[in-house]
């Protein structure tokens, strides 16, 4: 093949599967090359990524024995370019339902430039009939955004005036279920691990009230942020914060078990001591998976857009440039530091 036909692809690789939580050490940066060349008969479509989400549930496939979590991904080991939701740009296609230059937001790879033989299960073509950036696609208009919006329409339940807390309140899914909720008269209270995000959920973001889980005893805390108990819990994160919110939870309370971040790098997970809540308050707990949603997916974005333009839904990106930076925001968030949701700019369209 001739050089003209490859393009220099600089990739992000797992070295070592996942111990714990991930490290930067358990990553590498490769330089190697794409071919541009569309492989005979093939439906493939090359693109060029420019955003990509840090997500994490992506720790699950980086481990011996994971959690296949999302089927369409398969599991990531070691020597292989690590995989996850994404927008990019079709720069060669073999697919006819994508043109070069269209965009396309889904499960991507971690480099520059990726063939995906796969695009109609994949990936969702973006049309831009809009002025929102393109990068939302990554986060709120992207897989995060239809989890909080399904996680809140169809499994809380919800009814107007009713006490949601949510946890992880800064965060990409959970900043978004907050302002939801309010969108719906509910009276919202969030967490997070700073006063900084305390601070944005009660200034920027409408909640009624939020806390920082780190400071002081949480037991004591539930008590003084919730006199009333909870209807609602959007659970983001699970073991001992959940434990205790049993305590707290109202009768016919509903919790939405949307991720247990607080479990995933634990060799062995926390259990729950106070389930004979579920009897006494008549509780429901239920778990979902945003993949069994995905013909939602219209009907949310339209939504969404319309809420951004009018100006009723804030949004708040966490943005880290560069390729090279991507295991370093990725193991970030695994400790608080991200606000909102994090994307990586791989390339400006
Ligand atoms: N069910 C689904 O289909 C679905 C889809 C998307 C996401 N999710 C889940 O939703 C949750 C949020 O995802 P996201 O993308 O929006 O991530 P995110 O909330 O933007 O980022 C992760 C946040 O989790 C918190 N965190 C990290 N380690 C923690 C620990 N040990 N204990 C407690 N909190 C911890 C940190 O915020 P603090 O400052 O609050 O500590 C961190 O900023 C995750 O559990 C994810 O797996 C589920």
């Amino acid at each position: 093949m001739g050089e003209e036909n490859l393009l220099p692809n600089k990739q992000i690789v797992l070295k070592n599967y996942l111990q714990g939580c991930p490290k930067e050490t358990d990553f590498e940066l490769r330089t190697t090359k794409v071919s541009t060349e569309i492989p005979h008969g093939s439906k493939g479509v090359l693109l060029k990524n420019l955003y990509l989400a840090c997500d994490p549930y992506i720790c699950h496939l980086m481990r011996p024995r994971g959690l296949s979590i999302l089927s369409s991904h398969g599991f990531i080991v070691p020597g292989s370019v690590v995989r996850g939701y994404g927008v990019a740009k079709v720069i060669k296609s073999g697919y006819e339902e994508l043109k070069e230059g269209e965009y396309v937001w889904g499960i991507t790879s971690w480099e520059d430039f990726s063939w995906n033989f796969y695009p109609q299960q994949l990936l969702i073509k973006i049309n831009i009939t809009h002025d929102v950036p393109l990068s939302y696609y990554a986060g709120i208009l992207g897989m995060s955004g239809l989890a909080a919006y399904v996680g809140w329409n169809e499994i809380c339940c919800p009814k107007q005036g009713e006490i949601v807390y949510v946890s992880s309140g800064a965060g990409g899914v959970g900043h978004l279920v907050g302002q939801f909720a309010k969108m719906m008269g509910c009276y919202v209270v969030g967490s997070a691990s700073t006063n900084q995000k305390v601070d944005l959920l009660k200034t920027e973001l409408g909640f009624d009230d939020a806390f920082n889980y780190k400071q002081g005893d949480l037991r004591s805390k539930l008590n003084k942020y919730f006199p009333k108990g909870i209807d609602i819990y959007f659970d983001n994160v699970g073991g001992e914060m959940l434990d205790e919110v049993m305590l707290k939870m109202n009768i016919n309370g509903r919790i939405a078990a949307s991720g247990m971040i607080s479990q995933y790098n634990l060799k062995e997970p926390q259990g729950i001591h106070n389930l004979f809540s579920l009897i006494e308050k008549r509780l429901s707990v239920r778990g979902f998976m945003v993949l069994d949603y995905k013909e939602k997916y219209p009907e949310y974005a339209e939504w969404a857009v319309k809420k951004l333009q009018e100006k009723k839904l804030v949004y708040v990106e966490d943005v880290i440039t560069g390729l090279e930076n991507v295991v370093s925001a990725f193991v970030g968030i695994y400790h608080g530091l991200n606000i909102g949701k994090r994307i990586v700019v791989v390339a400006e369209e």
